[in-house]
């Protein structure tokens, strides 16, 4: 049922004699209601998240159970409980007692914003809690400003985005965790009493380790498709918390926002603290109704050109790595072209004159191009793209330098580094971190792009690496009572300066890439339009990282991309249909060099990019369904794409793994139209042989209720032990 946003504050008369005694606050998306209770001078109560309400619902709330629990939980009243805020006020004191002051509702755009304003019943101290919904969308974004007038800087050591308490019961908790080249693993389990805490503390990316998402399954084991989930997805770059804490009580209480270990903040009179968006969403439709509701938001509001159909590229990393050479660039872009690709993106190594960029120990910093490497200039090679067809990409990292370069030679003072203190170098074992919380440094990265794009204007994409993390905590910019802002402030420049960056530059495609899967969060995508999901390019763990990874992300965001066999990362070997079968259920690229690919594999991939074109739009603007996951263990994996008029779908299934005689079970669909018939046909086809339902016609409820039977094996030559299949299905 899709009903148009309401965002209620409404007067609720308790039945105490005929005076209107509560005011309940009721924030509805289409499918969802929150509810808090908003009574003026008293502490701001949550009453309730889930399925959306009627008014008699609403009325009779209280009456039925309600957590009725501090919205907003605030040290000082309640110690015993973990706080979302606390503060050491100007004179010392330790305690705050948050009271609801008002509540006011506003427009912004087409969005909607109710404001729970908070005071301190004694201090000068405030606190406005905020939530946003949009037109059709079953997420509520929530997130505070902190602000006092008191005479002297307040010390806030507790400053979450938001709290939300859960009903015990059999409440099931699914986060992501992981490291370099296998980020995004899924981990599941009943939530146990104590505390549970997700946590990042790298400084600079936030997603390789844990991931500041979390699913909440409140009817026992996770189900794809069914079951009630609340999904959490904390929008911030830098290093986050996320608890749920379980008590003796009743209610399991999720607690998220920046990290504050090592971060007090000493906030100004008349300065407001504004806290990243904690994005909330509620579905009865399991998992992948929490997955679905994300994405669609994530699409239509939260990342750089989620409505535009992204190109196929070609990437030279894995294909040449530092070794750039114009020849070999021309000949990638030719060889792209040649395959039906779009953009070719050249990675790392171009640039650097006194200090070379020939491997990962120097020239950060210096993004001035090497022409003894690129003889015709960056110029060249945009013409070349031009007559080649294609588009033109280029990697930075501009929020490093090497200790060989020149800039670090210029201002050793950019760089983040504590006092007195031998500093610990990153990759290359030269590499440092620029201050970002310096506005100079903020100039200079602004600048660095600026000057890209000015000189250039053929470049269409950018792949903005990040591949260290904060050491050496201490700023040679802040003053020495502010050393605790680094992590904050480090952050607040980053947004400056892409702020200025998309202001002057709103079309370029920007890819967030740390290290891999680093920069897989909703607190990057606002400037980017994708992310580089993982260095692991291995076919068969790819099905594991972006499986964890589509939880909260759409495939249009997924960076996914064909490589070499055997496997550069795992040395595994996949044949080519596999790697390209994956790949295509994702934002489809190659990272390889096709000059090492036979003929006969450079066709087969034109035939992948043509066949991909074909279901572009469903993969990356329609509805994802999970349907038998790899984490299951039962040998394969299998997810599906359906457009939202459900007239179109694309269907992955992958052998996840490989016996002899194992068998397979068969994978129902799902998200069809029941009532509708559809063309079945296979993509990317290398069988001898059509499969037996090639070009046969079933209805959405034979494919929902039994799917059709995946062959084990690949009918060719010389067949391995691994299979998948990618199918079109296109009502009739
Ligand atoms: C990081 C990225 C890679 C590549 C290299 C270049 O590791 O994740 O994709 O760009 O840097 O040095």
């Amino acid at each position: 049922m899709k009903t148009a946003i309401v965002i209620a504050a409404v007067l609720a008369a308790a039945c105490c004699g005929n005076v209107l005694k509560a005011e309940n606050v009721t924030v509805n998306t289409p499918g969802t209601s929150l509810v808090l209770g908003a009574d003026k001078g008293k502490k701001l109560k949550h009453l309730y998240y889930g399925t959306r309400l009627t008014d008699a619902d609403v009325r009779g709330l209280k009456a039925a159970g309600a957590a009725n629990v501090n919205a907003y939980p605030d040290y000082g009243v309640d110690p015993e409980r973990e706080a979302a805020i606390a503060a050491v006020h100007a004179d010392g004191n330790m305690t705050l007692d948050l009271v609801v002051d008002g509540v006011s509702s506003s427009k912004s755009g087409d969005a909607s914003v109710t404001t729970v304003k908070l005071r301190d019943s004694h201090y000068p101290f405030f606190v406005n809690v905020n939530y946003r919904t949009y037109p059709g969308l079953d997420i509520i974004e929530t997130w505070t400003d902190i602000s006092h007038s008191e005479n002297r800087p307040v010390t806030l050591t507790r400053f979450a985005s938001g709290y939300l308490p859960v009903r015990y019961g059999n409440v099931w908790l699914s986060n992501l965790y992981g490291s370099w080249g296998n980020e995004a693993r899924l981990d599941c389990q009943p939530i146990a009493h104590g505390m549970k805490v997700i946590k990042n503390r790298d400084g600079v990316r936030n997603s390789a380790t844990a991931h500041s998402e979390v699913m909440l399954s409140l009817d026992g084991r996770p189900r794809e498709n069914g079951g009630r989930v609340i999904g959490a997805a904390l929008c911030y770059d830098g290093n986050y918390r996320l608890a749920v804490d379980t008590d003796a009580g009743n209610w399991h209480h999720l607690i998220a926002g920046i990290d504050e270990d090592q971060s007090e903040y000493h906030l100004k009179p008349g300065e407001t603290f504004t806290t990243p968006v904690l994005a909330l969403s509620y579905s009865g439709e399991g998992l992948g109704g929490v997955s679905r509701n994300f994405h669609r938001w994530g699409r239509e509001r939260r990342m750089a050109h989620g409505d535009q159909l992204r190109d196929v590229l070609l990437n030279s990393w894995e294909g040449v790595y530092f070794d750039i050479k114009e020849p070999e660039m021309d000949q990638m872009m030719a060889d792209i072209a040649a395959m039906g690709g779009e953009l070719f993106v050249m990675d790392d190594g171009w640039f650097g004159v006194k200090y070379p960029r020939d491997n990962a120990t120097q020239g950060l910093g210096d993004w001035i191009v090497d022409t003894r490497k690129l003889p015709g200039g960056i110029k060249g090679l945009t013409e070349a793209a031009r007559r080649h067809g294609v588009k033109f990409g280029i990697w930075i990292e501009p929020e490093m330098v090497n200790t060989r370069s020149e800039l670090f030679e210029k201002h050793p003072e950019y760089v983040i580094k504590a006092q007195h203190r031998q500093p610990t170098y990153g990759r290359g074992k030269t590499q440092m971190v620029l201050d970002m919380a310096n506005p100079a440094v903020q100039d200079l990265v602004f600048t660095v792009v600026d000057t890209l794009l000015t000189n250039y204007p053929d470049i269409s994409y950018i792949k903005w690496d990040a591949n260290m993390p904060i050491r050496n905590h201490g700023s040679q910019y802040l003053s020495a009572d502010d050393q605790s802002h680094l992590y904050i402030d480090y952050h607040r420049g980053f947004h400056k300066t892409l702020d200025r960056i998309r202001a002057k530059y709103p079309d370029v495609i920007m890819q967030a890439c740390a290290s891999g899967g680093g920069r897989a969060n909703y607190g990057f995508l606002p400037w980017f339009d994708e992310f580089w999901t993982s260095d692991n390019t291995d076919a068969l763990q790819r099905v594991y990282i972006q499986w964890g990874t589509s939880y909260f992300y759409p495939a249009i965001a997924m960076a996914s991309h064909i490589s070499a066999a055997p496997n550069h990362q795992t040395h595994r070997t996949m044949n080519l249909k596999y790697r390209t079968d994956v790949a295509m259920s994702g934002r489809l690229g190659m990272e390889i060099q096709p000059q090492k690919m036979t003929e006969a594999e450079r066709s087969q991939c034109h035939k992948a990019i043509e066949d991909y074109k074909l279901i572009r739009p469903v993969v990356q603007q329609g509805d994802l369904y999970r349907l038998l996951s790899p984490y299951d263990g039962l040998g394969a994996a299998s997810l599906m794409y359906v457009s939202p008029d459900k007239d179109r779908a694309a269907f992955f299934w992958w052998k996840t793994e490989a016996f002899r005689n194992k068998q397979y079970p068969r994978v129902p669909m799902a998200g069809l139209d029941p009532e509708k018939t559809y063309r079945v046909q296979e993509l990317n086809r290398v069988d001898k042989v059509p499969l037996k339902f090639e070009g046969r016609s079933y209805s959405g409820r034979y494919l929902m209720e039994n799917g059709l039977e995946m062959p084990v094996n690949l009918t060719v030559d010389n067949p391995d032990e691994w299979s998948s299949r990618v199918l079109m299905l296109t009502a009739e």
